[in-house]
């Protein structure tokens, strides 16, 4: 029965018996039996995809969550003994080393071993655009579209190395269809259609923050919301992607979100460090700014690589220095991974699974009555996976630190917001572009704004080419092989 007290949500008049016996006594035995309050209201149609959506569930697991919910958080003791993680290209690091991996990187993208995972779903809360995020025009003159900016690099890379790189696209429920229509209607931005695998992300219902019920968004609908990045794992343990992927010989993914457009996709260096050091996962970190800055920590904690979200981190821990000055856990999550597929199967078939994490917001939903609420106040509970997570059960998990001038450009806000918003990412483009530029010889007047084809940025001949026909870049241009 619910461990849970009364609340507005369970003040409802008594499930009538006709739902089906066995899903009642399911959701019994959770205190979740509300679900069927309006059963008798609802048409066949309806009934099968209450159903469907409550076949989905994970009971266990939400009441799980709930009841640890009330321990105490162990972060707050946990990162006192929190280390900083070594890095993979620290500063003892020769030059031979660095290209000898970066030739490792270089000849597993030869050889085809490495695929790239795009996670485009989750719901764009903040950003408040109309579309997919991946929509998002923010090239800086061509205004070409976040999805095409990822796409051009990793079709660039292929091109460059001279091999096929698959592509899976992470959709959710709120992206899926669009981001498909999207891909067809664009001609799968170039990709062949082997090379292209979109999956759709599993949800999670909210629960009612005080009761623990899960609220209904309609009287036949869950609230549910994606289960986070780290619902990849499952996604693509589900649709069969991980099997595919090995059967055609990938041997390592590349993660890049979706909202980073100067994601090195595919950075050989990277590889080369996870391929050479049997690394199951990798992460580009780059240096924090500020002690209390907005990114997850990763750190050394019981010999594992680990990220600590900044909300868990003690301010105290968060400020201590090192003896020369320099912030001690200074190694910022830039959500930039490689990983393993065979690390992947054995999570995903053996586990561990990844832990859900809570986060308290507003959710709209229908009370007792069946009518629909708008709170003003975070009401609910959500529950999301958090890729990262993955690092503790990864062998040799390494750290690799990137510029993020030259790799990290977040768009998460809107235009309202004056950080990690369309136009932030735009001028760290327009930036990068224009250092590259100037580093073969070109030039550019003041005002011009340069931009890009990442095959023009990436392939040195190409680019030393144009800077010989274009040496000094005088009006807003967008350079394309
Ligand atoms: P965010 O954590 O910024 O979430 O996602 P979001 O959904 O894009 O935006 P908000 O928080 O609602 O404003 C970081 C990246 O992870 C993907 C997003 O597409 C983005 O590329 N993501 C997030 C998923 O694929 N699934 C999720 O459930 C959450």
């Amino acid at each position: 029965l619910s461990p849970f007290g009364n609340s507005p949500i369970v003040a409802i008049k008594d499930v009538q018996m006709r739902a089906p016996a066995e899903l009642y006594q399911k959701l019994t035995r959770y205190g979740q039996q509300h679900l069927l309050g309006f059963w008798d209201l609802l048409t066949e149609q309806q009934r099968v995809e209450l159903c469907a959506e409550i076949a989905q569930v994970d009971f266990e697991a939400i009441a799980g969550c709930l009841r640890n919910q009330t321990e105490q958080n162990p972060w707050s003791v946990l990162s006192r003994a929190a280390e900083p993680p070594p890095t993979a290209n620290g500063q003892l690091v020769s030059d031979a080393s660095l290209d000898e991996a970066r030739a490792a990187g270089r000849g597993a993208l030869a050889k085809g071993q490495i695929g790239v995972v795009l996670v485009a779903g989750g719901q764009g809360t903040r950003l408040g655009f109309d579309h997919p995020k991946g929509m998002l025009p923010v090239g800086p003159v061509s205004g070409r579209t976040l999805f095409e900016i990822l796409i051009d690099l990793v079709r660039a890379r292929a091109d460059l190395h001279g091999c096929r790189i698959p592509v899976v696209v992470m959709t959710s429920l709120a992206t899926h269809d669009a981001t498909v229509r999207y891909f067809a209607d664009h001609d799968r931005l170039g990709l062949n259609a082997e090379d292209l695998e979109i999956v759709c992300q599993g949800n999670m219902p909210a629960v009612d923050r005080e009761s623990g019920k899960i609220l209904l968004a309609e009287p036949h609908r869950l609230a549910l919301s994606p289960d986070g990045h780290g619902g990849l794992l499952q996604a693509l343990e589900h649709h069969g992607t991980l099997a595919r992927l090995g059967s055609r010989g990938i041997r390592h993914l590349f993660y890049a979100q979706i909202d980073n457009p100067l994601a090195q996709i595919c950075d050989p260096l990277t590889i080369g460090f996870h391929t050479l050091r049997n690394s199951e996962m990798t992460t580009q970190v780059v240096r924090k700014t500020d002690p209390l800055q907005r990114v997850g920590n990763v750190v050394l904690l019981d010999n594992r690589v680990q990220v600590i979200e900044y909300s868990d981190l003690p301010e105290q821990v968060a400020r201590q220095r090192a003896p020369d000055g320099s912030l001690r856990l200074w190694a910022g999550n830039i959500a930039v991974h490689v990983i393993s597929v065979a690390f992947l199967e054995r999570v995903a078939q053996r586990g561990p699974p990844l832990p859900f994490h809570l986060a308290v917001k507003r959710v709209p939903y229908v009370d007792a009555n069946g009518r629909s609420q708008e709170p003003r106040e975070p009401n609910a509970i959500k529950f999301e996976r958090f890729i990262f997570d993955l690092l503790p059960s990864a062998q040799n998990a390494m750290v690799v630190e990137i510029d993020p001038a030259e790799g990290f450009a977040p768009v998460k806000n809107g235009l309202d917001v004056s950080t990690e918003n369309p136009h932030t990412a735009q001028a760290a483009m327009t930036l990068q572009h224009a250092r590259r530029w100037r580093a073969f010889g070109g030039q550019i007047h003041a005002g011009a704004v340069l931009e890009l084809h990442p095959l023009v940025a990436l392939d040195t001949r190409r680019l030393q080419d144009w800077i010989r026909r274009l040496p000094v870049c005088a009006a807003s241009t967008y350079l394309q092989p």
